[in-house]
Protein backbone atom coordinates (compact mmCIF):
# COMPACT_ATOMS: atom_id res chain seq x y z
CA UNK A 1 0.00 0.00 0.00
CA UNK A 2 1.98 3.02 -1.46
CA UNK A 3 2.23 5.53 1.79
CA UNK A 4 1.31 8.15 -0.61
CA UNK A 5 -2.31 6.91 -0.87
CA UNK A 6 -4.92 9.37 1.04
CA UNK A 7 -6.40 9.12 4.50
CA UNK A 8 -10.01 9.22 3.94
CA UNK A 9 -12.17 10.69 6.99
CA UNK A 10 -15.94 11.05 6.61
CA UNK A 11 -18.76 12.61 8.95
CA UNK A 12 -22.62 12.94 8.81
CA UNK A 13 -21.41 16.76 7.69
CA UNK A 14 -18.86 19.09 8.23
CA UNK A 15 -18.42 18.48 11.99
CA UNK A 16 -15.95 15.77 11.20
CA UNK A 17 -13.45 18.74 10.00
CA UNK A 18 -12.35 19.37 13.49
CA UNK A 19 -10.55 15.72 13.32
CA UNK A 20 -9.65 16.51 10.07
CA UNK A 21 -7.95 19.20 11.37
CA UNK A 22 -6.51 17.72 14.29
CA UNK A 23 -5.11 15.27 11.62
CA UNK A 24 -3.95 18.11 9.78
CA UNK A 25 -1.63 19.25 12.36
CA UNK A 26 -0.03 16.32 13.54
CA UNK A 27 0.55 14.54 10.01
CA UNK A 28 1.22 17.89 7.78
CA UNK A 29 2.61 15.67 5.23
CA UNK A 30 -0.41 13.49 4.73
CA UNK A 31 -2.74 13.56 1.76
CA UNK A 32 -6.78 13.70 2.86
CA UNK A 33 -10.09 13.37 1.19
CA UNK A 34 -12.86 14.34 3.62
CA UNK A 35 -16.51 13.31 2.48
CA UNK A 36 -19.39 15.11 4.85
CA UNK A 37 -22.94 13.58 3.88
CA UNK A 38 -24.81 16.88 4.29
CA UNK A 39 -27.64 15.52 2.23
CA UNK A 40 -28.16 12.93 5.56
CA UNK A 41 -27.18 15.22 8.21
CA UNK A 42 -27.93 14.64 11.37
CA UNK A 43 -27.15 11.30 11.63
CA UNK A 44 -27.77 11.82 15.20
CA UNK A 45 -31.46 10.84 14.81
CA UNK A 46 -31.22 8.27 12.34
CA UNK A 47 -31.66 4.72 12.56
CA UNK A 48 -29.08 2.43 12.46
CA UNK A 49 -30.03 0.84 9.61
CA UNK A 50 -29.48 4.12 7.50
CA UNK A 51 -26.20 5.03 8.72
CA UNK A 52 -25.03 1.57 7.93
CA UNK A 53 -26.65 1.79 4.54
CA UNK A 54 -25.07 5.75 3.99
CA UNK A 55 -21.92 4.61 5.14
CA UNK A 56 -21.10 1.77 3.37
CA UNK A 57 -21.61 4.10 0.34
CA UNK A 58 -19.64 6.44 1.34
CA UNK A 59 -16.54 4.04 1.47
CA UNK A 60 -16.90 2.86 -1.87
CA UNK A 61 -15.83 6.44 -2.76
CA UNK A 62 -13.02 6.48 -0.23
CA UNK A 63 -11.82 2.86 -1.58
CA UNK A 64 -12.18 4.13 -5.78
CA UNK A 65 -10.27 7.42 -4.24
CA UNK A 66 -7.24 4.78 -2.92
CA UNK A 67 -7.63 5.41 0.92
CA UNK A 68 -4.87 3.58 2.92
CA UNK A 69 -7.00 4.41 5.78
CA UNK A 70 -10.80 5.11 6.61
CA UNK A 71 -11.44 6.85 9.29
CA UNK A 72 -15.01 7.19 10.65
CA UNK A 73 -15.16 10.58 11.60
CA UNK A 74 -18.35 10.92 13.70
CA UNK A 75 -19.48 9.10 16.53
CA UNK A 76 -22.69 8.02 15.74
CA UNK A 77 -21.23 6.16 12.42
CA UNK A 78 -18.87 4.76 14.39
CA UNK A 79 -21.48 3.30 17.26
CA UNK A 80 -23.59 2.37 14.61
CA UNK A 81 -21.65 1.43 11.17
CA UNK A 82 -18.09 0.17 12.44
CA UNK A 83 -18.20 -3.35 12.32
CA UNK A 84 -20.12 -4.10 9.29
CA UNK A 85 -17.77 -1.36 7.76
CA UNK A 86 -14.68 -3.39 9.00
CA UNK A 87 -16.07 -6.34 7.68
CA UNK A 88 -17.34 -4.85 4.11
CA UNK A 89 -13.60 -2.88 3.43
CA UNK A 90 -11.84 -6.00 4.28
CA UNK A 91 -7.59 -5.58 3.53
CA UNK A 92 -8.76 -2.83 0.77
CA UNK A 93 -7.73 -0.13 3.76
CA UNK A 94 -7.42 0.06 7.82
CA UNK A 95 -10.87 1.57 8.66
CA UNK A 96 -10.57 3.21 11.96
CA UNK A 97 -13.35 4.62 14.35
CA UNK A 98 -13.91 7.50 17.39
CA UNK A 99 -14.90 5.33 19.91
CA UNK A 100 -11.82 2.86 20.16
CA UNK A 101 -9.05 4.60 20.49
CA UNK A 102 -10.77 7.21 23.22
CA UNK A 103 -11.55 3.30 25.00
CA UNK A 104 -7.39 2.94 25.25
CA UNK A 105 -6.71 6.25 26.21
CA UNK A 106 -9.16 5.76 29.35
CA UNK A 107 -8.01 2.23 29.68
CA UNK A 108 -4.42 3.63 30.04
CA UNK A 109 -5.46 7.24 32.15
CA UNK A 110 -8.77 6.78 34.69
CA UNK A 111 -8.87 3.38 35.94
CA UNK A 112 -12.23 3.68 38.93
CA UNK A 113 -13.23 7.06 37.61
CA UNK A 114 -16.70 7.94 36.85
CA UNK A 115 -16.81 9.70 33.53
CA UNK A 116 -19.63 11.60 31.81
CA UNK A 117 -20.42 11.53 27.99
CA UNK A 118 -22.41 13.61 26.02
CA UNK A 119 -23.22 13.16 22.33
CA UNK A 120 -25.56 12.54 20.16
CA UNK A 121 -29.07 9.89 20.61
CA UNK A 122 -27.63 7.65 18.43
CA UNK A 123 -24.70 7.53 20.29
CA UNK A 124 -25.55 8.01 23.78
CA UNK A 125 -28.59 5.18 22.99
CA UNK A 126 -26.28 2.67 21.72
CA UNK A 127 -24.77 2.70 25.35
CA UNK A 128 -21.16 1.82 23.30
CA UNK A 129 -19.01 3.84 25.33
CA UNK A 130 -20.74 2.12 28.88
CA UNK A 131 -20.37 -1.01 27.84
CA UNK A 132 -16.52 -0.91 26.22
CA UNK A 133 -15.47 1.01 29.27
CA UNK A 134 -17.28 -1.64 31.10
CA UNK A 135 -15.66 -4.09 29.54
CA UNK A 136 -11.77 -3.02 30.12
CA UNK A 137 -12.48 -4.31 34.01
CA UNK A 138 -10.68 -1.43 35.75
CA UNK A 139 -13.95 -0.11 37.23
CA UNK A 140 -14.77 2.91 35.00
CA UNK A 141 -18.46 4.15 34.68
CA UNK A 142 -19.56 6.35 32.07
CA UNK A 143 -22.72 8.33 33.27
CA UNK A 144 -24.07 9.78 29.74
CA UNK A 145 -26.47 12.18 28.35
CA UNK A 146 -28.08 12.29 24.46
CA UNK A 147 -27.46 16.40 24.07
CA UNK A 148 -29.03 16.42 20.44
CA UNK A 149 -29.60 19.98 20.25
CA UNK A 150 -26.00 21.10 20.24
CA UNK A 151 -24.50 19.85 17.30
CA UNK A 152 -27.52 21.59 14.82
CA UNK A 153 -26.90 24.30 17.29
CA UNK A 154 -23.06 24.44 16.57
CA UNK A 155 -24.01 24.14 12.71
CA UNK A 156 -25.62 27.11 13.09
CA UNK A 157 -22.86 29.17 14.29
CA UNK A 158 -24.66 29.52 17.45
CA UNK A 159 -21.07 28.90 19.96
CA UNK A 160 -19.71 31.24 22.14
CA UNK A 161 -22.47 33.34 22.58
CA UNK A 162 -25.39 33.37 25.07
CA UNK A 163 -27.93 31.06 23.64
CA UNK A 164 -25.61 28.32 23.21
CA UNK A 165 -24.09 29.32 27.36
CA UNK A 166 -27.82 28.93 28.08
CA UNK A 167 -28.26 25.32 26.24
CA UNK A 168 -24.77 24.09 27.32
CA UNK A 169 -25.82 25.28 31.20
CA UNK A 170 -29.11 23.52 30.85
CA UNK A 171 -27.66 20.35 29.05
CA UNK A 172 -24.80 20.07 31.82
CA UNK A 173 -26.98 20.35 34.84
CA UNK A 174 -28.71 17.34 34.28
CA UNK A 175 -28.74 14.93 37.26
CA UNK A 176 -27.11 12.30 34.88
CA UNK A 177 -24.02 14.24 34.76
CA UNK A 178 -24.15 14.44 38.67
CA UNK A 179 -20.36 13.73 40.62
CA UNK A 180 -18.45 13.24 36.81
CA UNK A 181 -14.62 13.50 37.32
CA UNK A 182 -14.16 13.85 33.71
CA UNK A 183 -16.74 14.68 30.65
CA UNK A 184 -16.00 12.89 27.16
CA UNK A 185 -16.88 15.16 24.24
CA UNK A 186 -18.39 12.26 22.32
CA UNK A 187 -19.28 14.30 19.31
CA UNK A 188 -16.61 15.67 16.62
CA UNK A 189 -18.66 18.86 16.82
CA UNK A 190 -18.21 19.78 20.31
CA UNK A 191 -14.55 21.04 20.01
CA UNK A 192 -16.17 23.81 19.01
CA UNK A 193 -17.87 24.33 22.23
CA UNK A 194 -15.20 23.20 24.23
CA UNK A 195 -14.62 26.75 25.64
CA UNK A 196 -17.86 27.33 27.01
CA UNK A 197 -18.10 23.29 28.35
CA UNK A 198 -15.12 24.37 30.64
CA UNK A 199 -16.02 27.64 31.37
CA UNK A 200 -19.57 25.79 32.86
CA UNK A 201 -17.28 23.14 34.93
CA UNK A 202 -14.67 25.99 36.05
CA UNK A 203 -11.58 23.44 36.01
CA UNK A 204 -13.24 21.66 38.28
CA UNK A 205 -13.14 18.96 36.01
CA UNK A 206 -10.79 17.93 32.77
CA UNK A 207 -13.50 18.12 29.18
CA UNK A 208 -11.93 15.61 27.26
CA UNK A 209 -11.25 16.75 23.50
CA UNK A 210 -11.37 13.14 21.67
CA UNK A 211 -9.85 14.71 18.22
CA UNK A 212 -6.09 14.63 19.68
CA UNK A 213 -6.48 11.23 20.89
CA UNK A 214 -7.67 10.00 17.62
CA UNK A 215 -5.54 11.71 15.32
CA UNK A 216 -2.65 10.59 17.90
CA UNK A 217 -4.00 6.92 17.27
CA UNK A 218 -4.09 7.22 13.20
CA UNK A 219 -0.26 8.51 13.66
CA UNK A 220 0.93 5.34 15.72
CA UNK A 221 -1.12 2.75 13.42
CA UNK A 222 0.49 4.20 10.24
CA UNK A 223 3.65 4.70 11.49
CA UNK A 224 3.65 0.33 13.06
CA UNK A 225 2.57 -0.19 9.36
CA UNK A 226 5.19 1.95 8.10
CA UNK A 227 2.61 4.14 5.93
CA UNK A 228 3.16 7.63 6.87
CA UNK A 229 3.97 9.52 3.82
CA UNK A 230 7.78 11.71 4.24
CA UNK A 231 9.45 14.36 2.35
CA UNK A 232 6.45 15.60 0.83
CA UNK A 233 6.27 19.35 0.34
CA UNK A 234 2.46 20.15 -1.16
CA UNK A 235 -0.23 17.66 0.02
CA UNK A 236 -3.23 16.99 -1.23
CA UNK A 237 -6.67 18.02 0.53
CA UNK A 238 -9.84 16.87 -1.14
CA UNK A 239 -13.13 18.06 0.33
CA UNK A 240 -16.34 16.44 -0.59
CA UNK A 241 -19.99 17.04 0.18
CA UNK A 242 -22.95 14.62 -0.81
CA UNK A 243 -25.32 18.37 -0.69
CA UNK A 244 -23.44 21.57 -1.04
CA UNK A 245 -24.57 25.08 0.38
CA UNK A 246 -22.90 28.15 -0.01
CA UNK A 247 -23.58 28.09 4.08
CA UNK A 248 -21.28 24.82 4.44
CA UNK A 249 -18.47 26.22 2.81
CA UNK A 250 -18.44 29.28 5.04
CA UNK A 251 -18.78 27.54 7.43
CA UNK A 252 -15.75 25.05 7.16
CA UNK A 253 -14.01 28.27 8.12
CA UNK A 254 -15.25 27.27 11.79
CA UNK A 255 -14.49 23.46 11.90
CA UNK A 256 -11.62 23.10 9.31
CA UNK A 257 -9.64 27.00 11.04
CA UNK A 258 -9.50 27.84 7.26
CA UNK A 259 -12.00 27.95 4.35
CA UNK A 260 -12.01 25.22 2.03
CA UNK A 261 -13.29 24.20 -1.11
CA UNK A 262 -16.35 21.74 -1.11
CA UNK A 263 -16.96 19.72 -4.45
CA UNK A 264 -20.70 18.27 -4.66
CA UNK A 265 -20.48 14.66 -5.25
CA UNK A 266 -24.12 12.52 -4.59
CA UNK A 267 -23.00 9.48 -4.36
CA UNK A 268 -27.06 8.71 -4.05
CA UNK A 269 -29.24 6.94 -6.85
N1 LIG B 1 -20.58 14.57 14.21
C1 LIG B 1 -21.58 13.60 14.57
C2 LIG B 1 -21.07 12.68 15.69
O1 LIG B 1 -19.90 12.70 16.05
C3 LIG B 1 -22.88 14.21 15.07
C4 LIG B 1 -23.67 15.03 14.15
C5 LIG B 1 -24.87 14.33 13.61
O2 LIG B 1 -25.85 14.05 14.35
O3 LIG B 1 -24.86 14.05 12.41
O4 LIG B 1 -21.85 11.91 16.21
Amino acid sequence: MPNAQPIGIFDSGIGGLTLAHAITELMPQENIIYFGDTAHLPYGDKSATSIQSYSLKICNFLMEKNCKLILIACNSASAAAYDLVKTYVGTKAIVVNVIDPVIDYLNDSWEGKTLGLIGTKQTVNSGIYASKAEALGKGIHIKSLATPLLAPMIEEGFFNNNISEQIIKEYLGHPNLAHIEGLILGCTHYPLIKKQIDAYFQGTIPVIDTSRIVAATIKAILSERDLLIENQSIPTRQFYVSDYTDSFEKSTQIFFGETIKLTQYPIWD
